[in-house]
């Protein structure tokens, strides 16, 4: 049961330090190899693989796009991700060299099964990333790394999210090392870095009392904008997802660079954009970029809310309000990043008084195409 929330979702929320660290369970040895007993593609196969094609629907979708960043770095397979329901009636390019990663929570939706099913008779070898045990997708897929999020009850998809990515960073990072990559030394650092994951999911929890008050100060907006670059952009349009389906708001989620290419004529006076800023470290020219996106529509008005990593003051003038999240590598921050945007959709859903477990017109598990 609801263990004393006031939501199933807001208990998937609270259990995601749990969910990401269950997920990575027994996946680890002590040496930080990765050992992914329920992939049961034979290694020689894999490293035949020329192709990855991640097929999704919804949050699932998300979770896919942010590992097309991390599979083609880590592996440098190229990498395509589709809507389970475009695919299949593309006539995509497949064939028995080609893995098909198929995300599903549920295991049920039909979109995605038709689109496996698509890539199966084509001869390319699928496996299921997948939070429910014995469910259609797995058992007709090659093999299947379960996500272990547990029983996720709110339509809208938090805790599977966050295991989703945990198991798409450990597929890419098992191909990396199943097929040897010049990023072996990166592999390593990513698999000790993983560790203190759910940690720092944890301490995101603890600071998002200013991020309620902010989305109730909300509930009365029209429309909430969001923006990315690079992994944080699935990350905004997760966030758009969540507040469309919950708070029943115009939301959006745009890549940063696109802002002048079309979306900044949608700023105006008080306008509220959430922009996912990636570290200042690493990838530094990533971060300038943003900083200057976030200068463009500050200066046309926008209200910025900005979710930057702690110790990142470059942006700190620019923000009219910081939602700080611990560092993390660029391709890991998803995982902290996404947190607070489920806390605002959630918190700002109620403010509106919506049933956040049961969004209206919308089934957990859309076992219909
Ligand atoms: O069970 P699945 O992961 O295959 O479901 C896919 C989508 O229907 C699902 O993620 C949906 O978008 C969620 N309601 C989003 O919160």
């Amino acid at each position: 049961e609801k263990a004393g929330y006031a939501s199933f979702m807001l208990k998937e929320i609270a259990e995601q330090p749990k969910a990401v660290a269950d997920t990575l369970l027994g996946r680890i040895d002590g040496s930080g190899t990765l050992s992914l007993d329920e992939v049961r593609i034979p290694p020689g196969v894999l490293r035949e693989v020329d192709k990855v094609v991640v097929v999704a629907c919804g949050t699932a979708f998300h979770a896919g796009l942010i590992a097309k960043y991390a599979i083609e770095h880590w592996t440098r397979i190229p990498c395509e991700v589709e809507l389970a329901s475009e695919f299949r009636y593309r006539d995509p390019i497949l064939d028995q060299q080609t893995l098909v990663v198929a995300i599903s929570q549920s295991g049920e939706t039909m979109d995605t099964l038709m689109a496996l099913r698509h890539a199966r008779e084509q001869g390319a070898r699928v496996l299921a990333i997948c939070n429910t045990n014995g469910s259609t997708i797995p058992r007709e897929s090659d093999a299947v790394l379960y996500t272990h999020a547990g029983p996720e009850v709110a339509v809208a998809s938090t805790k599977a999210f966050l295991t989703q990515l945990v198991a798409c960073y450990l597929v890419a990072l098992y191909l990396g090392q199943v097929r040897g990559t010049k990023y072996g030394d990166e592999i390593r650092d990513v698999v000790r870095d993983l560790s203190g994951i759910s940690g720092a999911v944890e301490q995101v929890l603890g600071t998002m009392d200013p991020v309620r008050e902010l989305a109730r100060s909300l509930a009365h907006k029209n429309t909430v904008l969001f923006l990315g670059r690079h992994v944080g952009h699935p990350v905004a349009l997760e966030g758009a997802l969540k507040l469309k389906e919950l708070a029943y708001m115009h939301a959006e989620g745009f890549a940063a660079g696109e802002l002048k290419h079309g979306p900044i004529a949608l700023i105006e006076e008080d306008l509220p954009v959430v922009v996912v800023v990636p570290s200042p470290r690493g990838r530094s020219v990533l971060h300038d970029k943003i900083v200057s996106n976030i200068q463009e529509i500050r200066a046309r008005g926008a209200r910025t809310i900005v979710i930057a990593e702690e110790g990142d003051e470059a942006v700190a003038p620019y923000a009219d309000h910081l939602v700080r999240v611990p560092a993390t590598p660029t391709l890991l921050q998803p995982l902290v990043a996404t947190v607070p945007l489920q806390v605002f959709a959630c918190e700002l859903a109620t403010a509106r008084g919506n049933e956040v477990d049961q969004p209206r017109n919308l089934a957990k598990s859309v076992t219909v195409e």
